[in-house]
C-alpha cells in the first residue's frame, strides 16, 4: 500500500517521474521511457506545456488532421482538428466536399451574450431587497469600472445585472444575475473578476444600508462564478439543396433519401437513447476543432448538452425538413469560444490552426465549429440511413487493429488491400495476418 505524500508539487519533474514510476508501475525504467519519449524536444516548448498546469510529468499527444474544402458563406475554409478517433476526419471531410458542390454551409451567428451568477443568501423581505437592489446596481458598475475599462474599449463589458427572487426552489436564496459580451475573448477571467466584485460589492453595501434590519444587513454569499450555460450564445448553421440532388446512395432514391434523413433526425428529436449518440457524433466534429483552436471543449459540452434539454427533454442539435422541394439540414447550437487570451495566445500549434482558418474573430470561429459539427452529423446519418457506420468507421479503424497486432509496412500495405473487398472485424484481421505470416 503506497503512503500519501505531502509537498508533492514541490518536486522536480524528475523526481515526480522517480515517485510516481516506483509506487504505480510494475517497470520503473519502461514507464520513464515511455514518459520521456514524449517529452518535446524543444526545450522552450516543453517548459510552456509544463507550465500550463500543475505536475505536470509529458505531454499527451492527439493527432492534428486538416478536413478541406469546407465552402462556409462563400469562403474556403480548412479546418484543423484534434481528434483520435478514425473516422472523423474523414467523416467530415466527405460531408464537406457533398456540400461544396451543393452551394456550401451558410452560417449566422444569433448571439453572443455570456452569464455569470452571485449567488447569496438573504433573511428578510424580498421588496426590500429590492429596493436595496435598485440602490446597488449603479454602485455595481461604478465599483467594477477599473475591470471593464479595457473591455469595453473593445466594444464588451457589462450588458445588464438583475436580481434574482429563487426562494421558491430554495429557501432565503437569490442571485445576481449578469449578462456580458466578452468581444473575441471567451471571457471567463473576465466575468470571474467582475461577479467576485459584485459580491464585495453587495456584502458592504447591505452592511451599511439604512433600510435594513440587522439580520437583513447580514448578507451571505455563497458564490461567484460564471454559468457555462449560454443559451443566448448561439450559432446557426445550415445546408440545403434541391432534393433531386440528394443523390447519396445508388440504393436509394433522393427523395426516399431525404425522408429518411428527416425520419432519423425525428427519432434523434423524441428519444433521448438515439438523441444522446446522434448529439455525441455531432460533438466528435465541435471538440475536434474546440481542441485544436486552444478553447474549453468541458465549458461547450457543458453548455451544448444543457441547451440540447432547454425543453425539459434531451433532444437532437440538428433539423431537417423538405421545404417547397428543397431539403435542408440545420443546427442550432450554444459556443461560447475566444480567439484571443488563454491558450490561443499562448500555443504555437493553437496560433498556427488560427491562422489556418483565417485567424477568426470569435463569431467566425462560432460559425467555423457549428459547420464541422452539422457537416459530422450529417456523415453520419447518412451512413446510419443507408451502408450502416460499420463499413467506414472499420475502414479507418484497420489500421489501428493492423497496428495493434504489431504488423508491419509490407504486411500492413497488402492486408489493406485485401480489406478493400472484404469485412473487416478484429478476429478476420488476426486470422489474415496469421494466414500472411505462415
Ligand atoms: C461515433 O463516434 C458517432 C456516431 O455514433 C454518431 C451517430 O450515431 O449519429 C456514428
Amino acid at each position: 500500500m503506497t503512503e500519501p505524500i505531502s509537498g508533492f508539487s514541490k518536486l522536480t519533474k524528475e523526481e515526480k517521474i522517480d515517485w510516481v514510476t516506483s509506487h504505480y508501475t510494475q517497470n520503473k525504467e519502461q514507464s520513464i521511457n515511455i514518459l520521456q519519449t514524449y517529452w518535446n524536444q524543444n526545450s522552450n516548448i516543453q517548459r510552456l506545456h509544463d507550465e500550463f498546469i500543475e505536475n505536470t510529468l509529458t505531454n499527451l499527444y492527439l493527432p492534428l488532421g486538416i478536413a478541406p474544402n469546407f465552402l462556409i458563406n462563400g469562403n474556403l475554409y480548412a479546418i484543423p482538428m484534434a481528434i483520435e478517433e478514425s473516422s472523423v476526419i474523414a467523416a467530415a471531410s466527405k460531408s464537406a466536399k457533398f456540400w461544396l458542390k451543393r452551394g456550401g454551409f451558410k452560417t449566422e451567428v444569433l448571439g453572443t451574450e455570456k452569464v455569470g451568477q452571485v449567488h447569496f443568501l438573504f433573511k428578510g423581505s424580498f421588496e426590500k431587497l429590492s429596493s436595496f437592489f435598485t440602490y446597488l446596481k449603479p454602485k455595481l458598475f461604478s465599483e467594477s469600472a477599473s475591470l471593464t475599462i479595457s473591455m469595453e474599449k473593445r466594444g464588451g463589458g457589462i450588458s445588464d445585472i438583475v436580481l434574482k427572487n429563487k426562494t421558491a426552489a430554495l429557501k432565503n436564496y437569490y442571485q445576481l444575475h449578469a449578462t456580458f459580451q466578452t468581444k473575441n475573448a471567451m471571457g471567463a477571467n473576465f466575468i470571474n473578476s467582475c461577479l467576485e466584485q459584485f459580491a464585495a460589492t453587495l456584502k458592504k453595501e447591505a452592511v451599511s444600508y439604512h433600510g435594513f434590519s440587522e439580520k437583513e444587513k447580514n448578507v451571505e454569499i455563497i458564490m461567484s462564478i460564471l454559468s457555462n450555460y449560454v443559451p443566448n450564445c448561439t450559432v446557426r448553421a445550415q445546408v440545403s439543396c434541391p432534393v433531386e440532388e440528394l443523390n447519396l446512395s445508388s440504393d436509394l432514391s433522393p427523395q426516399h433519401t431525404a425522408e429518411k434523413i428527416i425520419q432519423a433526425i425525428k427519432i434523434a428529436q423524441i428519444e433521448p437513447y438515439r438523441a444522446v449518440t446522434h448529439n455525441k457524433g455531432i460533438m466528435n466534429g465541435i471538440d475536434a476543432v474546440v481542441l485544436a483552436t486552444g478553447n474549453d471543449f468541458r465549458a461547450v459540452e457543458a453548455g451544448v448538452h444543457a441547451y440540447a434539454c432547454r425543453n425539459g427533454q434531451y433532444s437532437s442539435l440538428t433539423h431537417a425538413e423538405i421545404d417547397n422541394g428543397i431539403f435542408k439540414f440545420w443546427i442550432e447550437l450554444p459556443l461560447a469560444l475566444g480567439t484571443v487570451g488563454g491558450l490561443t495566445n499562448l500555443h504555437p500549434l493553437v496560433q498556427l490552426n488560427l491562422e489556418i482558418l483565417q485567424n477568426p474573430s470569435a463569431e467566425e470561429l462560432m460559425q467555423i465549429i457549428a459547420v464541422a459539427g452539422l457537416a459530422q452529423n450529417f456523415a453520419a446519418v447518412s451512413s446510419l440511413i443507408t451502408t450502416g457506420i460499420q463499413k467506414g468507421h472499420m475502414k479507418m479503424h484497420l489500421l489501428n487493429i493492423l497496428n495493434q497486432l504489431g504488423a508491419s509496412d509490407i504486411e500492413k500495405g497488402k492486408l489493406v488491400t485485401h480489406f478493400k473487398t472484404n469485412t473487416i472485424t478484429h478476429h478476420e484481421v488476426e486470422l489474415q495476418l496469421n494466414a500472411l505470416r505462415n
